[in-house]
């Protein structure tokens, strides 16, 4: 059942690019994202849209957090993401004209289904990105927009999140089509760098094995910083919240610009710091937060693109993914930092996938 690798978290993260060839497929006509096929949201409703709110929790949390960057850049529609738990009880600003996307691997979580509940009692649409067919958040939603990633197992969630970005930037980019955010070309361009991404992603696995080694070092310590700044940011809060779930050590994920804000006083000599710098916009600024923090010792993963020579020169490491549009790099970002949690996960002896305290769904509020 495990077909042949040793724990089911392994098998997903290496079904990641069936995962999300199976998110795309369909979708693109012409080699351009079109999902009016199976959203009934008229062209008169997405004009409409004045505002977005991402709700769900833990890693479709972080997913949404993506999501964020990826609407506001193509479609230009202010978005906001709440944890699912606290949506609810902040009394947002929800009306007719606001969109809701709920996002939810299982389609069961409490919280994110009262979050429904509550966005459509208020008169919103509400879309659920969703990898359940039939689940609670399919049946109540008013648009669904599968993930085909097929069943998840380890609790851990891995191609649920990669084929949620997929979902989102499909979203994104028919929005952008019908609210003519975005030329023909640009749209392709974006089109074309997706139906890349699972060959990107294969690639990556097939390094798999590299990480080893770090995870090994990185499981003798009980503390660790992930930074990046922007995109990375939120990848590197998904990165974090994977390791802390199956490897049980402490890590914390900064926002790099910030930590000389306070959170510098916590690197010390020997402290893993996973950087990550996919983001070229802002990569000479990540490159002097990453110079702060080995100034004080620490030992430094960086994580960046490939054929980049620069970010090798001011880290401990370094780990590269392929090449593809900076809005589209967290979906193979994240990869690399699955498979350091898994190995460390695995270098710890912990039973990878049913962590303690956890469960797979999590259906109490
Ligand atoms: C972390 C993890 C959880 C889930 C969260 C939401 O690896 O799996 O954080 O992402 O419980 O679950 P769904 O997506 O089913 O609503």
């Amino acid at each position: 059942e495990k077909g042949g690798y040793d724990h089911f978290m392994l098998k997903e993260i290496h079904e990641q690019p069936k995962a999300i060839q199976d998110t795309l497929v369909g979708r693109v006509k012409d080699g351009v994202v079109d999902l009016s096929q199976e959203l009934s949201l008229t062209e008169e409703e997405i004009k409409g849209i004045d505002k977005i709110h991402f709700v769900a929790c833990g890693t479709a949390y972080h997913a949404g957090l993506i999501g964020k960057s990826v609407v506001e850049k193509l479609v230009r529609i202010p978005v906001e993401v709440d944890v699912a738990s606290e949506y609810r009880y902040r009394d947002p600003i929800i009306t007719p004209s606001t969109l809701v996307v709920v996002v939810s691997q299982s389609g069961e979580t409490a919280d994110t289904l009262a979050a429904l509940r509550a966005a459509k009692q208020a008169g919103a649409k509400v879309v659920g990105i969703t990898n359940v067919v039939g689940s609670s958040v399919a049946r109540e939603a008013d648009e669904v927009l599968m993930t085909w990633a097929g069943p998840e197992i380890a609790v851990a969630s891995t191609k649920a999140y990669t084929s949620q970005l997929i979902a989102i930037d499909l979203f994104a980019l028919h929005l952008a089509r019908v609210r003519g955010t975005l030329d023909e070309q640009t749209l392709k361009a974006h089109t074309t760098a997706l139906l890349n991404l699972p060959q990107q992603a294969e690639a990556i696995l097939e390094q798999a094995g590299s990480i080893q080694p770090l995870a090994a070092a990185i499981a003798k310590h009980d503390n660790l910083f992930f930074i990046g700044r922007g995109l990375d940011y939120a990848v590197v809060m998904e990165g974090s919240l994977k390791l802390k779930e199956i490897s049980y050590i402490h890590s914390e994920a900064y926002p790099a610009g910030e930590l000389k804000h306070g959170t510098l006083a916590l690197i010390e000599e020997g402290i893993p710091v996973i950087a990550l710098a996919t983001q070229k916009e802002i990569f000479e600024k990540m490159v002097s937060n990453i110079i702060e923090v080995k100034a004080r010792g620490a030992h430094v993963i960086g994580l960046g693109i490939e054929g980049d020579t620069e970010l090798g020169k001011s880290v401990d490491e370094t780990l590269f993914i392929p090449a593809t549009l900076p809005l589209l790099n967290p979906v193979l970002a994240v990869i690399p930092l699955q498979l350091l949690s898994y190995y460390t996960s695995v270098a710890r002896g912990l039973n990878v996938d049913k962590p303690r305290n956890l469960a797979k769904s999590v259906t109490v509020e």
